[in-house]
């Protein structure tokens, strides 16, 4: 089958650029990402391609190339599913907040709507795409509900998911370390894998393109996310003990990463990981195993997001010990919101929780982060109800200068590894601050020994 459009279910942080780069590489195929969410949608067509909802290093660009040619963001989801081939379904799977599996598995209630809306729509043989992260034999569910409650046409379901990281998303397309598709073993399967394959294939190596059946890309994916995220509880779980023994995390990182079966990549110690992924992707395979009766398996990852709640804590925890075990009212300056740096994405990240922690200390927070707004500052505190929006105004503020927000602190903390950070005036922010006046370092990116010299109380991690 020659491809020549395809739909894609949902313009968030996959949809956009993911699409975004299949319609640069592939001008003749045409390319619609819908959504039911009607400003995200006119954001994406805003006529300022700065203004899309998404920044991503170089998204603008290939979005300003490839717009208004074969890259089309729309509302109307039952036109673009009834004209394309191959329909992508990109929605949010989000952890459960109700019900059987509240707090551990992944809501599907978006990706069965998505399937429903399809048959519904279709009348002709389409390829449906899981981009979406999802348990391991969702695409079973899929299929049942799409033969069931479809118009009699055929319906092939590929597993294709996305292993890009925020940041670096739009050369993480680009050039990808491999693209994964699951398809059935069937000659109808093999043919959907293969036409799948072909718009890769307009630009990604064809040794770099792996096909397996559905259930191992299902798992893969979910299998890639826990063991990503379990080396960074790993290095943080040895920052303690570094802190404990003299030992410094960096240096013992660098010490096993020149190890090639280890491998230098993805021991950073760190305040803890965020983003939407991780803890909710090992939070749903803990689910998954539990559900087979595999609990030791399930206990075994669990203890990742434990030892990431533990760190996130410990980082608290130690700046309200330093500051002599008070800092009610004390001004305490966040650089940095955003789970990571180059993203406005600021879902899970750890300077949520320990902003929560020391608020419930009566601290007085100012966050500077170059990306992300006081409004949805204040969004992600309202979201973990420990407080009232009003209460959480009266701690928390968010200003648009660095220098001024650091002016009076008691200490500052950095809690997102934005480059900027290392390049300010050390010596005119510690005029400004109180003294002693503190770092606290939760991503290591300061340089300890001049700050040290300047006159800071420089904390980092793991040493
Ligand atoms: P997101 O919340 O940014 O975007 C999802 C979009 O889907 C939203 O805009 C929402 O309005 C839309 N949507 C939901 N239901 C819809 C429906 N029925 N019809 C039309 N639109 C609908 O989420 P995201 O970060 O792009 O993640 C999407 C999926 O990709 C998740 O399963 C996630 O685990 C996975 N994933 C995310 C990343 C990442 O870096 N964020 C990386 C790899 C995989
Ligand atoms: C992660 C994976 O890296 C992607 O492959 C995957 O597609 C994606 O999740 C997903 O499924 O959503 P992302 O969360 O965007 O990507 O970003 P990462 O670079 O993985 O960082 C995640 C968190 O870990 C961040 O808070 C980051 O600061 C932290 N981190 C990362 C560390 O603390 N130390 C490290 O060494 C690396």
């Amino acid at each position: 089958m020659k491809i020549t459009k395809i739909c894609c279910i949902g313009a968030g942080y996959v949809g956009g650029p993911t699409m975004a780069v299949i319609a640069q590489k592939c001008p003749h195929i045409q390319v619609t990402v819908v959504d039911l969410n009607q400003e995200r949608i006119a954001a994406w067509n805003d006529q300022d391609v700065k203004n899309i909802p998404i920044y991503e290093p170089g998204l603008a660009e290939v979005v300003g190339e490839a717009r208004g040619r074969n890259l089309f963001f729309s509302t109307d989801v039952d036109k673009a599913i009834d004209e394309a081939q191959v329909i992508f379904i990109s929605v949010n799977t989000p952890t459960k907040t109700y019900g059987k599996g509240k707090g551990m598995a992944a809501d599907l209630k978006y990706i069965e709507l998505c399937a429903r809306q399809i048959a519904r729509v279709a009348k002709e043989d389409k390829i449906v795409v899981e981009k979406s992260t999802l348990p391991v034999r969702t695409a079973e569910a899929i299929k049942s509900i799409l033969d069931n409650t479809g118009n009699g046409v055929q319906f092939q379901i590929l597993s294709n998911p996305e292993f890009l990281a925020e940041g670096t998303a739009v050369s993480d397309l680009l050039d990808p370390d491999r693209i994964l598709i699951g398809g059935d073993e069937s000659v109808e399967g093999q043919k959907a894998i293969n036409a799948l394959v072909s718009v890769y294939a307009n630009w990604v190596a064809a040794d770099k393109i792996l096909t397996t059946n559905v259930w191992s890309s299902e798992l893969s994916k979910l299998t890639a996310n826990a063991f990503l995220a379990q080396r960074i509880s790993s290095i943080n779980a040895m920052s303690e003990l570094c802190e404990k023994t003299g030992a410094d995390v960096n240096q013992v990182a660098k010490a096993i990463g020149m190890d090639s079966r280890i491998g230098s990549k993805f021991l950073k110690a760190s305040v803890g990981f965020g983003g939407s992924c991780f803890q909710k992707d090992i939070l749903n395979l803990v689910y998954i195993a539990k559900s087979y009766g595999l609990n030791e398996v399930a206990d075994y990852w669990e203890q990742v997001i434990i030892m990431n709640d533990y760190q996130k804590r410990r980082f608290s925890n130690k700046i309200v010990q330093t500051l002599y075990n008070t800092v009610s009212g004390k001004k305490i300056t966040f650089l940095g919101w955003a789970f990571k740096k180059d993203t406005n994405d600021t879902r899970e990240s750890a300077a949520i929780y320990v902003a929560d922690d020391l608020m419930s200390e009566q601290a007085q927070i100012v966050v500077f982060d170059p990306k992300v707004s006081e409004k949805k500052i204040l969004a992600d505190l309202d979201y973990l109800e420990t407080r009232t929006l009003d209460q959480n105004k009266a701690l928390i503020a968010a200003v648009e200068d660095p220098y001024e927000g650091c002016k009076g602190a008691h200490a500052i903390a950095v809690l997102t590894e934005w480059d900027e950070f290392k390049e300010y005036d050390w010596q005119r922010i510690y005029d400004g601050m109180q003294k002693p006046a503190f770092i606290f370092d939760g991503r290591n990116i300061l340089n300890g020994q001049e700050l040290k010299n300047i006159g800071f109380i420089y904390q980092a991690i793991g040493s």
